[in-house]
């Protein structure tokens, strides 16, 4: 797929829970091969939205297209839901491996089981993936015995291990402590550098200016602007986007972002 190529396209993403309307129409485009940086405040619909694209949480309505996949959410089958969910992986905050197995099981469990990957190719690509984060010495540790960065590689890793088109990260750094956030940001840095589409909810603005191709901000359930980073940073042309912003740009001046 050539790289200015959409690889990712939502229109009409609603989703309610009970009365509460969280998504109110969703839609945006994600080119192949760029990070897009998801930012908005809490509860505005982030996580929700990402689980919505991983078939996590079930949409009410809308389309969805991943590659040459196209479903509408309101009436899909559950052959179409795991053809296109084989599509993404998620990386989540709180890591979300499973506590009572290895490194290595974390890893290749998933690719066995959902994904009927046979067990010698998955072995192969979880020492491919462990070490390209730099875990290859922690094979058979469990989480428990791991920092939070090592459990967020292992999460990393998890997620490259299915060969996705598209990573969606849920504010992937902000469960770790601040001198393990740079070495995680900087291992996500080297995975979008190798060419792999993203979505990444986080609050780390100088980051997200660095890296992302696209700032995409999201407020009470809509997304109120989208651009390059230069653009919605240095002249956001919404006012609920600038309040937002000037939380974090406010003990700096708007320059150091530009
Ligand atoms: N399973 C659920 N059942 C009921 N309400 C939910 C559920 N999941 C999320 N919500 C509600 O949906 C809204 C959006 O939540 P969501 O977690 O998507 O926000 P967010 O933007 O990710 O926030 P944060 O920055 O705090 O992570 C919130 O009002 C939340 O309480
Ligand atoms: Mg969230």
């Amino acid at each position: 797929m050539a790289s200015n190529e959409i690889l990712i396209e939502v229109r009409g993403l609603e989703k309610s829970f009970g009365p509460l309307r969280v998504l109110k129409g969703i839609g945006l485009a994600v080119k192949n091969g760029e990070v897009a940086a998801l930012l908005g405040p809490s509860g505005s619909g982030k996580t929700t939205l990402l689980r919505c694209l991983n078939f996590l949480e079930k949409a009410d309505a809308g389309t969805l297209r991943i590659g040459n996949e196209e479903a509408d959410l309101r009436n899909i089958s559950r052959r179409r839901i795991l053809a296109l969910r084989r599509r993404t992986a998620m990386v989540f905050q709180n890591y979300d491996l499973f506590l009572n197995k290895t490194v290595l099981e974390n890893i290749t469990e998933g690719l066995v089981t959902a994904r009927r990957v046979p067990k010698a190719e998955a072995m192969d690509r979880a020492a491919r993936v462990l070490e390209q984060v730099g875990l290859s010495d922690k094979l058979d540790a469990r989480p428990y015995q791991l920092s939070g960065g090592q459990q967020q590689r292992a999460g990393i890793a998890r997620a490259l291990a299915v060969n996705p088109d598209l990573i969606l990260f849920d504010e992937p750094t902000s469960a770790l402590d601040p001198e393990k956030v740079k070495e995680i940001l900087d291992l996500i840095r080297a995975v979008a550098k190798s060419g792999v589409t993203m979505i990444i909810v986080t609050h780390e603005m100088e980051f997200a200016w660095e890296v992302a191709g696209k700032i995409i901000f999201m407020d009470n359930g809509e997304i109120v602007e989208e651009g390059d980073p230069k653009q919605v940073f240095g002249s956001p042309r919404h006012e609920r986007t600038r309040a937002f912003l000037s939380r974090f740009t406010g003990t700096k001046p708007p320059e150091y972002f530009i």
